[in-house]
């Protein structure tokens, strides 16, 4: 695939590798334009159907993971520019119907966009050099790819508002604190920290960690009970796995298991 804006690489050398997507727009602190956008989503929908794929990381540079939807190209938009093209939408939610994990490391500004973008991934691993904030306030806007929702669910209604409505950066360990980040690490082991997480999962049941993944996102769309049922549902289901068979003999047997994906 062609790309101008992002850099598409895979790593590890596992039967299950991880696909690695740089945010490439460094000069303009990789401002999230439509082509960037539509670079994305092609390049995590190749990787979710690619069976040699377990796992996806998005990365940015040190300096920014994203500051934000491009304003520049958003400043002479009028209502019907923004939505007849369905400007957001169009291409924003691509993320949200990837079924393998998808790892963000973040270093540097997250900001707007780009904290919205972070948040839909599935685990947000933070550079303690990481400062988060949705300041589309200080443009005469608000958050438009879900950060007035994702935001106070991750970190509650008080500290949502505040960094909302205030335009105020958080940083990483502040993040960590609020439960917006799944762990903070020094900067210069930023990549090193997600590929080993995404190998730590590429060495585990397919399935189950589509599931898996599938059931907690499940927790912020249903009642406890709805959750709790759905969630019985597939974990009996994956009894029906060669993997489940795999892993608990292995188990039993004290051996290391070697997962079908099947
Ligand atoms: C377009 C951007 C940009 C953005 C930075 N740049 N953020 N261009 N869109 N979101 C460009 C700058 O214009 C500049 O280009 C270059 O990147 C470097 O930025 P500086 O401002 O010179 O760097 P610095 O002084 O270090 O300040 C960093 C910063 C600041 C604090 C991150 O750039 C900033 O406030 N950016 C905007 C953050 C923001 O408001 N984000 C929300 C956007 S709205 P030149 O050519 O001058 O070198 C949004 C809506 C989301 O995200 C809706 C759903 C998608």
């Amino acid at each position: 695939m062609d790309t101008q804006y992002i850099l598409i690489d895979t790593r590890g050398d596992g039967p299950r590798r991880t696909g690695l997507i740089t945010l490439n727009r460094p000069k303009q602190l990789n401002a999230l334009n439509d082509g960037l956008m539509d670079e994305l989503g092609a390049a995590l929908k190749a990787f979710d159907a690619d069976e040699a794929i377990g796992c996806i990381v998005i990365t940015g540079s040190e300096k920014a993971f994203a500051a934000g939807a491009d304003i520049g190209a958003m400043a002479q938009f009028n209502y019907m520019d923004a939505y007849k093209g369905d400007y957001i939408t169009r291409n924003w939610e691509q993320i949200r119907g990837v079924r393998k994990p998808v790892i963000a490391a973040v270093a540097g500004f997250a900001l707007g966009g780009g904290c919205e973008l972070a948040m839909m991934c599935d685990i947000l691993i933070a550079a303690d050099s990481a400062k988060f904030g949705q300041p589309e306030i200080k443009l005469g806007v608000i958050p438009g790819a879900g950060g007035t929702q994702r935001l106070p669910r991750a970190v509650g209604k008080a500290k949502a508002m505040d960094l909302v409505l205030t335009a105020r950066m958080m940083d990483a360990a502040e993040a960590e604190r609020a439960g917006l980040v799944s762990r903070v690490v020094p900067a210069d082991r930023l990549l090193d920290e997600a590929l080993a997480a995404a190998e730590a999962i590429n060495a585990l049941s397919g399935p189950s960690v589509m599931m898996a993944k599938d059931c907690v996102n499940r927790a912020f769309e249903s009642s406890l009970s709805d959750g709790v049922s759905y969630e019985r549902r597939l974990f009996h289901a994956l009894f029906a796995t060669e993997d489940q068979k795999e892993g608990m003999d292995a188990f039993v047997n004290k051996r290391k298991p070697a997962f079908k994906h099947r």
